[in-house]
Parts: structure tokens; sequence; C-alpha cells
């Protein structure tokens, strides 16, 4: 797949199964992630990966702070099951510092190129990944379980693994109406 291909046809797949990327393809993965547009060369990033044994974990942080926010029943089975959709999950959080020519928005922009990059190299390489954030994204127990700092955010949850079918060709989107033209 060229790059273009891959710039004009990436897609998201909702449902995955096992296998994970293997360790070769999460080593290019992760350096698909670092290779991101970086105003100041800040790394304004950190990725956090859960599988295997973390994916139990992460379903029991989810219920606790479904607990803490008074979730019901229902809800509280419902988001017990959402780490287990891919088998293997990076969250990708922001880790901001102060400084005077790039401001925090800058470094979130650029944190959220890493998981743009890291879902176009999974995509290439063949596997599926979905960019997911939610409630659990700005929930200050999640975050505090996942060691993030008060001051950083969650910028996405990408689920990671092989579509479980073969996903249709979405047709992209016309340009035309988000383009004008200073001449
Ligand atoms: C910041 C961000 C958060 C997102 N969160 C979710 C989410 O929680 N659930 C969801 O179904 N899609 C979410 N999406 C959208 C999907 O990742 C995906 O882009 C969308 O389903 C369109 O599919 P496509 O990427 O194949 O065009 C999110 C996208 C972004 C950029």
């Amino acid at each position: 797949m060229n790059g273009i291909e891959l710039l004009l046809t990436r897609q998201s797949t909702a449902n995955l199964t096992t296998p994970a990327p293997d360790s070769n393809a999460l080593d290019t993965i992760l350096k698909a992630g670092m290779k991101v547009p970086d105003h100041g060369a800040l790394t304004p990033w950190h990725f956090t990966l859960v599988s295997g044994d973390g994916l139990a974990k992460l379903s029991h942080i989810y219920t606790q702070a479904a607990k803490i926010n008074n979730a019901n029943e229902a809800k509280v089975a419902k988001v017990s099951k959402m780490p287990f959709r891919a088998p293997l999950i990076v969250v990708i959080s922001s880790k901001l510092t102060t400084h005077e020519k790039v401001p925090a928005q800058e470094q979130m922009i650029t944190a959220g190129c890493c998981v743009h990059a890291m879902q176009m190299a999974a995509f290439a390489l063949g596997y599926g990944a979905m960019w997911r954030t939610g409630e659990f994204a700005y929930d200050a127990y999640v975050k505090n379980q996942l060691n993030i700092k008060e001051q950083d955010q969650i910028v996405g949850f990408l689920y990671l693994g092989t579509p479980v079918k073969q996903l249709a060709k979405k047709q992209s989107k016309n340009y035309n109406s988000f383009v004008s033209y200073l001449t």
C-alpha cells in the first residue's frame, strides 16, 4: 500500500478480535506514533499499552468509575465489557509542558496526531483500529488509575486487533463544501 492509497482508504474497524498486532507490527505502530509533527519537539504524549490481564484491570477501573458516578447495574455491566472489544488498547494521553511558544492546544493536537498515525500504521499492516473516547476519557478516577496527571488528558483509546470481517469500503466525503479559496 503506498502512502496516498493509505491516506485515501484508511478507515476504522469497530469489530476487532485476536490476534493483536504482533511484536514487529506493534513496534512499527509505536514508531509511527512517535513520528508526528511536534512544535518545539516537546513530545507531549504518553502511550499506555493495555493487553492480557490489563484488559481485566481496565474493566475493573471502568466498573469502579461507573459506580462512583452512581451508574445503575445495567450500565456497570455494560462498561465492564468495553475493554474486551479488542485484544490491545493503546491509551494515548497528553503530557503537557508549559512553553512560551507552544500552547497546550498545539500539544493536544500533536497527541491527537499520534493516535491517527498509529491507526494508519495498523491499517497499512492489515490490522484494524478504532479511536474511541467516551465518558471515561474525561473521568478523573480513570485518569488517576492510569497514572495520568490532572492537567493532562486522555486523547484516545486506540483499540487494535484483527478485523472480525472484511470491511466494506466507505465512500470518501467530497471536499467541495469544506473548501474556500483566497486568490
Ligand atoms: C477524538 C475522537 C474520539 C472518538 N470517539 C469515538 C467513540 O467513543 N466511539 C465511536 O464509536 N467513535 C468514536 N470516534 C469516531 C471513530 O474513531 C471513527 O472515526 C468513526 O467511526 C468514523 O469512521 P472512519 O474512521 O472509518 O471514517 C472518535 C473519533 C475521534 C477523532
